[in-house]
């Protein structure tokens, strides 16, 4: 099965960032990996004419609502008119910033499941519920926030573990392997038949392949690593 690799480049972009990196991108990616880029939205319309086909876009979050007065947030059709195949929800920094409830969490999910937008849905502990042992009993009330929807859709979980993410600390294989685990049962117990599992934190150029060949890992979400071109290109060319 080809493997996710999905750059987040969260409010890092600006329109010579978008074209520097559309004209430095390898147009000879491995066969084996789906590449994506999640571009902050305003420059969503000019990755998607800069980039290749074969590149997948997604947007950073989207609203719960339809449409209407909701100032200041992005719609899953928006999305759509972007020709966005994926969406990032539930990422520890929008869950930390923008205060979403669950309930909001489940409303955006299905939502895209309306779009037929794959979500990219981000789960993961802070350092003191990982410490004091309590990590899996949390992200399975943040997995149960997946509405029914996806019994029959493709949704893409990714475990970030917020001390992770953005610090260099990287949990081991092993670590990566109980919660990879831990999602497929529940997934499997729930019949989210198409849920596919990526890991995202601290990711780099010298760990990636170990983490890509963790049992039941089907992609990478890469945050600080994204920003590097020639890093994306080391890893995803053909
Ligand atoms: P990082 O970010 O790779 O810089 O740790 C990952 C993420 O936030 O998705």
């Amino acid at each position: 099965m080809k493997k996710y690799i999905i750059a987040n480049w969260k409010m890092n972009c600006s329109k010579e960032f978008v074209e520097n990196y559309a004209n430095s991108i390898t147009k000879n990616i491995n066969h084996d990996i789906n590449f994506i880029i999640a571009p902050s939205h305003p420059y969503l319309e000019l990755a998607r004419s800069l980039f290749n086909q074969n590149i997948g876009i997604a947007g950073q979050d989207c609203s719960e609502f339809e449409n209407g007065a909701y100032t200041g947030q992005i719609s899953a059709k928006n999305l759509l008119d972007f020709n966005c195949q994926y969406c990032i929800i539930g990422h520890s920094e929008s869950r930390k910033f923008l205060k979403y409830s669950d309930s909001q969490i489940t409303g955006k999910l299905s939502i895209l499941a309306k779009y037929d937008i794959t979500p990219i849905y981000c789960i993961g502990e802070n350092l003191k519920t990982r410490e004091d042992g309590r990590y899996i009993e949390f992200l399975e009330s943040q997995l149960k926030s997946i509405p029914s929807e996806f019994l029959n859709k493709q949704i893409l979980i990714a475990y970030e573990p917020i001390w992770a993410i953005g610090s260099g600390v990287i949990p081991s294989s092993e670590q990566i392997q109980e919660v990879a685990d831990f999602i497929k049962e529940f997934s499997d117990k729930n019949n989210f038949a198409n849920a596919g599992i990526c890991y995202g934190g601290s990711v780099s150029t010298v760990n990636y392949q170990e983490i890509l060949d963790i049992q039941n890992i089907s992609g990478l979400l890469i945050g600080g690593m994204a920003l590097k071109v020639g890093d994306v290109n080391s890893i995803i060319e053909g």
